[in-house]
Order: C-alpha cells, then structure tokens, then sequence
C-alpha cells in the first residue's frame, strides 16, 4: 500500500533511541503543521485541550481540573522521554502567525525488546475533521515509521471513537480485536479498548 509513497530522507536504519537521544527528531515539519517535543512551556496547550469535556470523552484520563494537573502531566512527559519510553510533540499550525498550538501527537509506550509502541493525537475541538492527525499519521509512516527499528506501531481506542477508528482503518492498520473492560475510569467504569496495528511487513 505505501510501497510507492516511499520518501527516503537519509534516515535508513534509524533506531529509536536516537529519537530520544538527537535533538533533530524533536523537531518535524509537515505540510501544514510543527511538531515540537513537548515542554514546560505548553501548560496552557495541555490545560485546554485535557480540561475539555469533549476531547476527553472517549480519553482513558480524568478532566483536569486546574493548571497544576497540567504541569503534572508534563513532569509525566518528561520522565517518559528521560526513560526512553515515549516522546510527545507539541503541534502547531504553521499558516498561523503566532504557530498557534492545537494538540499533540505522541509515539508512546515504547518496548524496545518487542521493538513496538503506540500512536497517540488529540486536538483542540475547533480543529477536528480538517485532516491534521491524517496528516500526521501519514508524515509518521512515510518519514519514521518506514525507517526505524520499530516492528509494530499501535493505534488503541475506545469503541465509541470513530474518528481514531476511521484514521486507523485509512492507514492500513489491522484491526485485531477488542479488549473488553480493559480499562477502569473514574466517572466512565469500565471501557472497551479496540487495537489495530501496523508492522513494518505490511508496507512492503
Ligand atoms: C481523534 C482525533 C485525534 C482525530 O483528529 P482529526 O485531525 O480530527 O482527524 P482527521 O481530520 O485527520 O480525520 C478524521 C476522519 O474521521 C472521520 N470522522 C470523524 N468523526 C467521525 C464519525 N463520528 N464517524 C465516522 N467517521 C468520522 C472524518 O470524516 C475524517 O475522515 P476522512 O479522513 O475520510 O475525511 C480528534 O478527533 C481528537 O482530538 N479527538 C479527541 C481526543 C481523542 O479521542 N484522541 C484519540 C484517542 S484514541
């Protein structure tokens, strides 16, 4: 499927850690938008988007409350990245003069023996449905996926949620099942976690 959509860009035989270790992967550019590692500096970004009733609907996270719950999170992110497990990208529109932020993108739950993670996306609601997770799926399977060590890359997400659903099955990820009641949620119980995965033969 995306044998002929192939963009070498200099990355062949990119490992992972190198993800956390160079400064130039916390930093990407596609058509529309910038990506930048997550900082201490995107507290407000985290509180507007995870304070959101709407975003965290089919979020396997309580709403936050107050901008301390913010910055907790970033702790959490930072530590993550410090511990090779995960990294998450600060997303900004690039046609917007102040690079307006409006969501973030991660690879997380790395397992660097299983050589596996999981996608992560969410966006401010005023910026659903305009393609921008497509777009960013799409940069991370042309420009990272294709070219790292990484045998397997997940998406994960509630039944209910039908845009992740619909992203999943348009990149080709293979739906393999449903976990059910896999998660306990304050407020929610129990929920559904619907897997679909991508590994690297299937882009062959
Ligand atoms: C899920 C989310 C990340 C998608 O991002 P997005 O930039 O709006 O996605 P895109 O515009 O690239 O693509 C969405 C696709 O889903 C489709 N879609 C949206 N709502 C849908 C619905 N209720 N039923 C079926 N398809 C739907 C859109 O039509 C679009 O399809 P297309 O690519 O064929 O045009 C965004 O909605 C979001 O931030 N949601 C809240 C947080 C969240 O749930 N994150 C994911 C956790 S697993």
């Amino acid at each position: 499927m995306y044998a002929m959509l192939l963009c070498k860009d200099g990355n062949g035989g990119l490992v992972m850690n190198k993800i956390f270790e160079k400064r130039k992967y916390h930093h990407f550019e596609t058509s529309r938008l910038i990506l930048d590692k997550l900082s201490n500096s995107d507290e407000k970004l985290i509180y507007n988007l995870y304070s959101d009733s709407k975003v965290m609907k089919f979020m396997q996270s309580k709403i936050m409350k107050n901008k301390k719950e913010a910055v907790k999170y970033i702790n959490k992110m930072n530590k993550m990245f410090k511990s090779k497990k995960g990294i998450r990208w600060a997303v900004s529109l690039k046609k917007s003069k102040t690079k307006q932020k409006i969501g973030t993108f991660a690879i997380h739950y790395y397992d660097s023996k299983s050589k596996k993670a999981e996608l992560g996306a969410d966006l401010l609601v005023s910026y659903w449905n305009k393609g921008y997770v497509s777009e960013l799926v799409s940069f991370f399977i042309l420009n990272i996926f294709k070219n790292i060590d990484l045998n397997r890359i997940e998406i994960r997400c509630m039944p209910e949620n039908k845009a992740s659903m619909h992203i999943a099955n348009k990149f080709g990820f293979k739906y393999e099942g449903t976990l059910r009641e896999f998660v306990y949620i304050k407020g929610k119980g129990y929920t559904d976690e619907m897997v679909f995965s991508l590994l690297q033969k299937d882009l062959d």
